[in-house]
């Protein structure tokens, strides 16, 4: 199934990503270098007097711009912070011009005054975009108004997609997409020729493998495939996949994983797993041709450990979808303008490796407060939830967003408006019928049998138990028993259930709240009504050793 749905995606429609002058971009499916570069030059035909691309591959920008420099027959000029201005030759013969200056104002008013053609492309520009440099930006103004003869235009290369607002009205923002297959076979050859390695035109599983690497990180995840197996084809796989796990990781956003979970390993959520298994058939062909659209995703509400990450691994491991989990906190960690690129980096890596599951685990914590932190933070977290909101809504390849959270108060309301996600699932305590399940499938995982236990008086004695805690009581079962040098038994899991002050006490009206709130705005993940929960005792919840210790430096009283 999971090729098959690889399959899908690669005879996917391919449409815009370009973003015009005063939106931040449009995301679309993902896009050729060909039309692009199409896109790049239908825009400079147009008179357009400065771009803006959006990239990190600085190789690829380059090639873009030689390709302008040809097909309008003007010539290319580099500046960079490193090397000042050079031109720059289609057949990469690099020359020292004018000015032999490292200041960006110091080029564009030399591009200004010069009575020469030509196209410039400026490299690291993007440390110069902000309020600070008030006369930098005035003058990149300037220039987009620049006479129409001599014909000049400026290209502005960036990492990120946002500009500052007084230049993203004037200037169109074309973003570039991660490479795509047919990018990452050019590649390959590359390397192949530039190696001198034979490189089997056949191998797609190789190029699928580099899916989700830029052309430069790609390129060095080959080439080490090509030294260690003497040849590039499929014995590279696993390298390739590796490396590509690793450089997903480093980004400290993302992470790659295995998931093995399997549908047998949930107890209960019987109608969220339903609905999961339903929604896994529309990223079919047949469903494309019947006329729906790739499912978009679901949003998890509820309480702690009752097994919404959990189902998250597991929907892609059923799915046979790679798995992302984006971690929504450190999307938010550095300095402001990172945060975007960050996101936008993450989306655009789950883009390329599409179909795939994008898990987004614990959302409010990134997510919360956008209102008072557009006061403190410049409006960053506002702009994050913004690129995020417009990517899920508009969407087109197959990611499959599973989002969980914990806190709804906490949740901006645009996240939960209709269309952003399919669904909403409130995932609750597990009734009695779902502990019985979920007691047996974690007494199986320890190899023990469950008819050996009394799986219905423990089911009993643990309401109000979350998942986690009835995996947890059990492994303190175990403990208990291996110390007395016994086989683990009923008893020993009954007393770790006894001594157990489960969250449903301590939490007792978040609880409560939750439930009100999601019982009209959210799906019951489970067939079964909600249990009561368990009254509130009036013994205090059991204190940890350290908070039991007194601080040793607390002076005596007099
Ligand atoms: N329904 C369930 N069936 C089987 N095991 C479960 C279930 N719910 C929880 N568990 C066990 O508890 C562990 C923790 O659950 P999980 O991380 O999925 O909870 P969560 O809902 O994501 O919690 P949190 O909101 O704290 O992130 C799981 O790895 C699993 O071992
Ligand atoms: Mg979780």
């Amino acid at each position: 199934m999971g090729l098959e749905m690889r399959a899908i995606a690669r005879r996917d429609n391919r449409t815009s990503v370009l973003a015009m002058p005063g939106t931040q971009f449009e995301w679309g499916a993902t896009q050729t270098m060909s039309d692009i570069f199409k896109k790049l030059l239908r825009l400079a035909k147009a008179q357009a007097r400065t771009i803006h691309i959006a990239s990190y591959e600085w190789e690829r920008v380059q090639g873009f711009a030689l390709g302008l420099s040809r097909d309008l027959d003007l010539p290319l000029r580099v500046w960079s912070a490193a090397r000042g201005v050079e031109v720059l030759h289609s057949d990469g013969r690099r020359e020292p011009d004018e000015p032999d200056n490292h200041d960006p104002l110091e080029v564009l008013k030399h591009i200004d005054a010069n009575e020469q053609p030509g196209i410039w492309l400026l490299e690291d520009v993007h440390p110069y975009l902000s309020s600070e440099h008030h006369q930098l930006l005035r003058w990149i103004r300037q220039m987009c108004r620049m006479p129409e003869s001599p014909r000049k235009l400026i290209l502005l290369s960036t990492p990120g997609t946002s500009l500052h607002p007084d230049l993203c009205k004037e200037i169109p923002t074309v973003d570039v997409p991660l490479p795509d297959s047919s990018d990452l076979s050019t590649e390959c050859r590359r390397v192949a020729t530039d190696l001198d390695t034979n490189f089997t035109e056949s191998s797609e599983a190789l190029i699928e493998a580099a899916r989700g690497l830029t052309v430069m990180e790609a390129r060095l995840a080959f080439a080490q495939a090509a030294v260690e197996n003497g040849r590039l084809d499929d014995a590279g796989v696993a390298l390739v996949a590796s490396e590509k796990e690793r450089i997903i990781r480093q980004s400290g956003v993302l992470e790659y994983y295995h998931a093995s979970e399997q549908w047998g390993d949930i107890g209960g959520l019987e109608s969220l797993k339903k609905w999961l298994d339903q929604r896994g058939r529309g990223f079919r062909q047949g469903a494309r041709n019947f006329g729906l659209e790739a499912p978009k995703g679901v949003l998890m509400l509820g309480v702690q450990g009752c097994g919404k990450s959990l189902l998250a691994k597991a929907v892609a491991a059923k799915w046979q979808f790679p798995l992302l989990r984006l971690d929504v906190g450190k999307v938010y960690a550095g300095i402001v303008g990172e945060s975007e690129a960050n996101i936008r980096k993450a989306l655009q890596v789950a883009q390329a490796l599409a179909p795939c599951v994008l898990w987004m685990d614990e959302i409010e914590k990134g997510l919360s407060g956008v209102d008072s932190s557009s006061q403190t933070d410049s409006g960053t977290s506002a702009r994050v939830l913004g690129t995020l909101l417009t990517w899920m809504q508009e969407k087109k390849e197959p990611v499959f967003v599973v989002a969980t959270a914990n806190r709804v108060e906490l949740l901006p309301p645009e996240l939960l408006r209709k269309g952003r996600f399919d669904e909403i699932f409130f995932v609750d305590l597990p009734t009695e019928a779902s502990r019985q399940e979920i007691l047996n499938i974690h007494l199986r995982r320890k190899q023990r049998k469950p008819e050996e236990f009394d799986i219905p008086m423990l089911a009993q004695a643990s309401a109000g138990f979350s998942g986690a805690e009835l995996e947890e009581a059990i492994r303190e079962g175990m403990f208990d028993a291996f110390s007395d040098n016994e086989e683990v038994k009923t008893k020993h899991i009954l007393t770790a259930i006894k001594s157990t002050y489960p969250l449903s006490r301590t939490m007792r009206e978040p609880i409560e709240g939750l439930r009100k709130w999601a019982k009209v705005r959210a799906r019951a993940a489970s067939n079964e009504a909600p249990e009561d929960l368990p009254a509130a005792d009036s013994t205090p919840a059991p204190q940890l050793k350290q908070e039991k210790a007194l601080n040793p430096f607390v002076p005596p009283a007099k």
